[in-house]
C-alpha cells in the first residue's frame, strides 16, 4: 500500500514535470520561434562519424523501396533545406535522398530518426535473414546502427546525414521542443497501425507549410489504415507516387 507521503510525492513530481514541459513547449511556441540552422550541432557536441572505421561493418545497403523513383521526384518538387526521415534502418532511403540533393546541389540536412533496434516484424521470425539477420546481434543487442554509418560513410554523406537514435515520439517531443520543422518527412518506422497513426499526428504538426509527408508500405494493413484514418479526419487527400503514399500540407 503506498503511504500518503509517498502518494503526495509522486502527485507532486507529476505535476512539476508537466509544469516544466508546458513550460518549455509554450516559451518555444509562445514566441512562434522556429529553428533555421543545422540540427547537427543541436545533436550532436562530437561528429559520430569521427574515428569510427567503416571497414569493420558489411558492405550492405538493402532495404525495402529505398530507391524508389519517387525520393527523387519528391526532392525535386519540395527543394527541401531539411528532411526528417522515421525509419532509416541501413539507411537505402536517406541514401536514395542524399544522391538527388547532391545533382540538385541543394543544402539540406537529413535527420535519420531510428532506435536501430527493429521494428516489431524484425523480431517475429529468427530465421529471416533480411529482417532479423540484417540485426546482427552482439551480445543480444543490435548492430544495425553501424552498418548504417559505415553506409554513409562509404557514400561519403556524412555532412548530410545526421543520426537522431530515439523512438519517433521522442524525436518529435524534441522537435517541438526545439522549434525544429522539416519540409520533407518520411514515414517508415513502426508499421503497427496505433504506432502509425500516432507517427501521422505528431510529424504533421511539425511539416512546414507547402512540406510533404510520405511513407512506405500501403500494402500494410496498419499503414493503410492509419494513413486513412487520419487523412479522413483532417480532411486531407492521399495520393501516390510509385510504390509511396503522399499527403501535401
Ligand atoms: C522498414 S525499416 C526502414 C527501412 C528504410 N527506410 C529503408 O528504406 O531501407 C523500419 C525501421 O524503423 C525503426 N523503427 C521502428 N519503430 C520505431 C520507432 N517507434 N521509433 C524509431 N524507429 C523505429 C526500426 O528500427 C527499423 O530500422
Amino acid at each position: 500500500m503506498p503511504t500518503l507521503q509517498s502518494l503526495l510525492k509522486s502527485v507532486a513530481y507529476r505535476l512539476g514535470f508537466s509544469l516544466r514541459r508546458l513550460r518549455s513547449a509554450s516559451g518555444l511556441a509562445g514566441t512562434g520561434a522556429v529553428f533555421d540552422g543545422r540540427v547537427r550541432p543541436l545533436l550532436h557536441r562530437t561528429d559520430p562519424y569521427v574515428g569510427f572505421d567503416a571497414t569493420l561493418w558489411p558492405d550492405d545497403c538493402s532495404g525495402w523501396g529505398s530507391d524508389s523513383p519517387a525520393f527523387a521526384e519528391l526532392v525535386e518538387r519540395v527543394r527541401p533545406e531539411r528532411i526528417f526521415e522515421i525509419g532509416t534502418w541501413q539507411g537505402g532511403s536517406a541514401l536514395t535522398m542524399a544522391r538527388q540533393l547532391d545533382r540538385l546541389g541543394l543544402d539540406c540536412e537529413i535527420v535519420c530518426v531510428d532506435t536501430w533496434l527493429g521494428a516489431l516484424e524484425m523480431w517475429m521470425d529468427l530465421d529471416d535473414s533480411t529482417r532479423h539477420g540484417a540485426l546482427r546481434l552482439k551480445h543480444g543487442f543490435p548492430t544495425v546502427y553501424f552498418t548504417f554509418l559505415a553506409n554513409v560513410a562509404r557514400a561519403g554523406q556524412q555532412q548530410r546525414i545526421t543520426p537522431f537514435p530515439v523512438p519517433s515520439i521522442t524525436a518529435a517531443q524534441w522537435c517541438s521542443l526545439r522549434g525544429v520543422r522539416a519540409d520533407l518527412i518520411y514515414l517508415d518506422g513502426s508499421h503497427e497501425e496505433e504506432d502509425v497513426y500516432q507517427d501521422l499526428v505528431t510529424w504533421w504538426d511539425l511539416l512546414r507549410s507547402g512540406g510533404i509527408l510520405f511513407g512506405d508500405d500501403w500494402s500494410w494493413d496498419g499503414v493503410r489504415l492509419a494513413v486513412q484514418r487520419f487523412a479522413t479526419e483532417n480532411h486531407l487527400s492521399i495520393s501516390h507516387l510509385h510504390d509511396k503514399w503522399v499527403i501535401a500540407k
